[in-house]
């Protein structure tokens, strides 16, 4: 690391490691309850706990993205960030509201959109928190000795996933009204704004372990960009079939989605190219093997299982099941959650001069968690498909059937062990870095020279 300030990223990733935890015992609680195991459920019913599962996930990950903006933009822009002491404040009232925000999910305080159940006066102080990041992020940046292309693609996909909080925030009394915006903010962001927040951090990491040209790995992040407006922003209409809204929306969302794997292949062809080009060998392996994992994953999970459900021919009958929750898993777990995972795998010898980067376990925590999560999700694929074909072809009731798919959820079970063992694995080689130190500094004009980096850092 070359500046003091990108040690508040440290708060962030900390923050996130535990949320996650939390985010997985949640996961755990509905997938006992699913096999029959529900002694909790008279304190925490199963919405309660998918309530919270699904918002702490949305917690965590932005949380990860506001440390990787820490982190990255005071190097990106070559100085300081402009005001820690404001980060600071920022990220305990951040901690706050999550906190009250989860606490109060269950007293049953929330308001029913999925994935956005933090209710109304929390959600203004999130507005406040946001503008508070955005604005020492944005002076960092306006203040720096030189504007990236990846830094400025970082800070518009976060002042736009900010933006488009908003409109998930109005109130409608129609049912049809209030779902269309609510997509504004859950497909936008996630099939839009994150899709460049994701670019960039991609774009970082691939600068910073291949050591390939900025402007050759720029020029990819433009494509990526490209290609996830082209497709993703009408390609929200695949979620405009069947809640009320016009037909066109069919075609519409039909074709423009069935384009949205492209952004996707494309990050993940850029991170191979990138790699195969590399001519030296960054110490980071932990690092590279999550930036790798993360471009490829994305693809199955969001490229290839949402194409599969995307089609109106194929979502009529696939719409609301399991096989949502199986592409959900996935998509969210490849894109989103590796992301961040390599970018605190890149930033923690960084920041504390440890060199555990190609350490077993390390590497058993990558492999167990993505296998892990590769057999939950073809446990939930199984469970949905019955599920799609006792409900929707043969016509059986809604809670016989769940009765009938039960078996699958003692395998997802087996999977979400192995998976959670991986993340176990991954947080104690994070403890084990311990804190930022300021002797982990390298000089400000060392450029990104792995030479510079590896006389510098002790030995771990
Ligand atoms: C990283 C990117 C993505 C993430 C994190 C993601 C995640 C999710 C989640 C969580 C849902 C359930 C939403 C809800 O019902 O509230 C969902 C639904 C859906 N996703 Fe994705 N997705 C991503 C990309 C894609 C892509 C690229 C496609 C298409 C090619 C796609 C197709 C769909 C479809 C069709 C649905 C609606 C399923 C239904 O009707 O129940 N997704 N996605
Ligand atoms: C031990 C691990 C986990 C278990 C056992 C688990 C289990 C579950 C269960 C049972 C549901 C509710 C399905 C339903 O009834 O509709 C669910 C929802 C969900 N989980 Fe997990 N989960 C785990 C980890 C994760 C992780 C790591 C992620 C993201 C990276 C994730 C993302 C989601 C999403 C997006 C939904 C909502 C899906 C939808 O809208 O259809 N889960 N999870
Ligand atoms: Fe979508």
């Amino acid at each position: 690391m070359k500046y003091k300030s990108q040690k508040i990223a440290y708060l962030f990733f900390a923050t996130c490691l535990l949320l996650l935890s939390l985010q997985i015992v949640y996961g755990f609680i509905m997938g006992f309850a699913r096999i029959g195991m529900d002694g909790l459920h008279d304190w925490l019913p199963y919405n309660v706990a998918r309530t919270t599962h699904t918002n702490l996930l949305v917690v965590w990950l932005l949380t990860g993205f506001m440390g990787a903006a820490y982190f990255m933009i005071p190097d990106e822009a070559g100085r300081e960030l402009y005001s820690p002491k404001l980060a600071i404040i920022q990220y305990a009232s951040w901690v706050l509201v999550g906190v009250v925000a989860v606490i109060g999910f269950h007293f049953q305080w929330w308001e029913g959109r999925k994935f956005l159940e933090i209710p109304r006066p929390l959600d203004f102080l999130v507005v406040v928190n946001v503008l508070l990041f955005l604005f020492n992020i944005g002076m960092t940046i306006w203040q720096g000795k030189r504007f990236s292309t990846t830094g400025l693609v970082m800070f518009f996909g976060l002042f736009s996933a900010a933006l488009l909080y908003l409109p998930g925030m109005i109130y409608f009394d129609n049912q049809t009204a209030d779902s269309f915006f609510r997509w504004w903010v859950v497909h936008l962001w996630v099939e839009g704004v994150w899709e460049l927040i994701m670019g960039a951090i991609l774009a970082y990491l691939l600068i910073k372990l291949t050591g390939i040209d900025r402007e050759v790995v720029e020029k990819w992040l433009y494509v990526v960009v490209g290609l996830t407006f082209l497709s993703g922003i009408l390609g929200t209409g695949h979620h405009y079939y069947w809640i009320g809204t016009p037909g066109y929306w069919l075609m519409v969302g039909g074709v423009f989605s069935a384009l949205e794997p492209l952004a996707f292949l494309a990050m993940a062809i850029w991170a191979i190219q990138m790699y195969r080009k590399s001519g030296r060998q960054h110490p980071n392996q932990i690092g590279l093997y999550w930036t790798m994992g993360c471009a490829i994953m994305s693809f199955v999970g969001a490229g290839f299982l949402g194409f599969a459900h995307t089609w109106p021919q194929v979502n009529q009958w696939t719409h609301g099941t399991l096989v949502t929750a199986m592409h959900g898993h996935m998509a969210f777990w490849g894109a989103y959650a590796m992301l961040v995972l390599a970018i605190i795998a890149y930033a923690m010898p960084m920041m504390t001069g440890r060199k555990l980067w190609n350490n077993l376990t390390g590497y058993l925590a990558f492999w167990t968690a993505n296998i892990g999560m590769v057999g939950m999700t073809g446990a939930l694929a199984v469970a949905g498909i019955s599920q799609v074909y006792l409900e929707r072809k043969l016509g059986l009731d809604f809670l016989v059937v769940q009765k009938e798919i039960q078996v699958h959820f003692v395998g997802m079970l087996l999977a979400a062990s192995l998976f959670a063992t991986g993340i176990i694995l991954y947080i104690i080689n994070f403890i084990r870095f311990g804190l930022p130190k300021d002797e982990a500094m390298i000089p400000e004009d060392s450029g990104d020279d792995v030479a510079a980096l590896n006389t510098r850092l002790q030995t771990a």
